[in-house]
């Protein structure tokens, strides 16, 4: 059996890996490394209770986040330790976060093949290290599994065109389609769910105080499951989350509870890539707190607004009701076997 090693660290990644790993192992020795890039039992435990997924075969204890280079260098070399012992045929890293550059490095140093699912998406914003990180991935990769048409155009115009770019389902689109059925309304409604990790949002006190000022003028509540890295500049800047009544800041929450909080909220308020995704999945309407969106199907129709320099824009994009909406632009929830039957035809 040919081994597969893929490599997880941030909270997205894990529900990403939750339906591959159900494929991967019918197929390979599937084995997994968590980089350690989220930590907290919140942000990284919970999902592996939650979703099933098999304990990580390797853990690595980074010691705590760490500026960008230093973060990737020290996953870099852990990922390297493991591939030599372990001499898998292939690494397989998902989306765009530093433990996904730093095993498409390792890959392409040490000549493995790089499988990379969610393919192909840019925001064309180079200041934002996702942007780095996917296009790196990209490149290296031998076989690219776009979600979408404008994935693959992207990849195009890049130059990157071979045989190994395959158009399939988005595995994200799978675990909501196999959650939302079980999601139970949340007793609080109505309300707006809202989630902002960015750095273009967070890590300027301005900015931040003017997200949460106007979260607090909304005509209904804001459930807001609030990031670590948010968390941190809230301390950082002296904000009091009592300052702000009409917002009730939450945890991290696990997966079935975001996803029922999405679902029956009256419009989702993000920055997350995978939030936009469910938001138009589960036919929410959506604003996104970003100048560029790599998921530019969902701004059709008024289901997903950008909203960047005009946060005053919001209340009144609240009022307004979508148009035709577009079945199944992301998969029929069977992405993760389409895709692994592609790996096993091809590797
Ligand atoms: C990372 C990804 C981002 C993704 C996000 C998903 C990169 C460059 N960024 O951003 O693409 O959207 O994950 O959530 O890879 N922290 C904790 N506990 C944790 C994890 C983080 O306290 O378990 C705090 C720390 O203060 C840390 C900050 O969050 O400094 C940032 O963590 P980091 O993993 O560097 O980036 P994210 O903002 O989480
Ligand atoms: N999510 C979650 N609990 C939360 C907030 C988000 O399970 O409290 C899920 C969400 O449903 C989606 C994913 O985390 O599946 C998105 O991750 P995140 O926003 O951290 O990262 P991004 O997608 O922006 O990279």
């Amino acid at each position: 059996m040919k081994k597969i090693l893929s490599i997880v660290g941030a909270r997205p990644q894990f529900i990403k890996h939750a339906p591959m790993q159900l494929e991967l192992q019918k197929h390979f020795q599937a084995m997994t490394i968590h980089t350690g890039q989220h930590y907290d039992e919140n942000m990284s435990a919970v999902f592996f209770d939650e979703l099933g997924i098999p304990k990580p075969d390797f853990l690595f204890d980074i010691g705590g986040s760490k500026p960008q280079g230093e973060q990737t260098g020290i996953m870099m070399t852990e990922i390297e330790k493991v591939c030599l012992a372990e001499k898998p045929d292939a690494l397989l890293v998902y989306g765009d976060t530093n433990s996904t550059l730093a095993g498409t490095l390792v890959a392409a140093k040490m000549h493995i093949p790089l499988i990379h699912i969610e393919a192909g998406l840019r925001s064309f914003n180079r200041d934002m290290p996702e942007e780095v990180n996917r296009i790196v991935a990209d490149e290296f990769a031998y076989m690219l599994f776009c979600p979408t048409d404008g994935a693959i155009e992207n990849l195009k115009k890049e130059g990157i065109t071979h045989e190994r770019i395959f158009r399939c389902g988005d595995v994200m689109c799978d675990m909501v389609k196999m959650m939302e059925p079980r999601a139970q309304a949340p007793v609080d409604y109505p309300y707006y769910f809202a989630t902002i990790h960015r750095p273009y949002n967070t890590d300027d006190a301005e900015r931040m105080k003017a997200i949460l000022q106007i979260f607090n003028t909304l005509d209904q509540k804001v459930i807001f499951s609030i990031h670590p890295r948010t968390v941190a500049r809230l301390k950082q800047y002296g904000l009091e989350v009592a300052d702000y009544t009409n917002i009730q800041f939450l945890p991290p929450m696990g997966y079935a509870e975001s996803v029922a909080y999405q679902k029956f909220s009256d419009c989702v308020i993000t920055d997350s890539g995978g939030i936009q995704k469910e938001a138009y999945i589960l036919k929410k309407k959506c604003i996104t707190l970003r100048s560029e969106t790599e998921w530019t199907e969902t701004l059709e129709n008024g289901w997903n607004t950008l909203v960047f320099e005009h946060l005053n824009q919001i209340p009144d994009i609240l009022k307004t009701v979508p148009g035709a909406y577009r079945e199944g632009i992301y998969g029929d929830g069977h992405a993760a076997a389409e895709i692994t039957n592609i790996i096993a035809a091809n590797l």
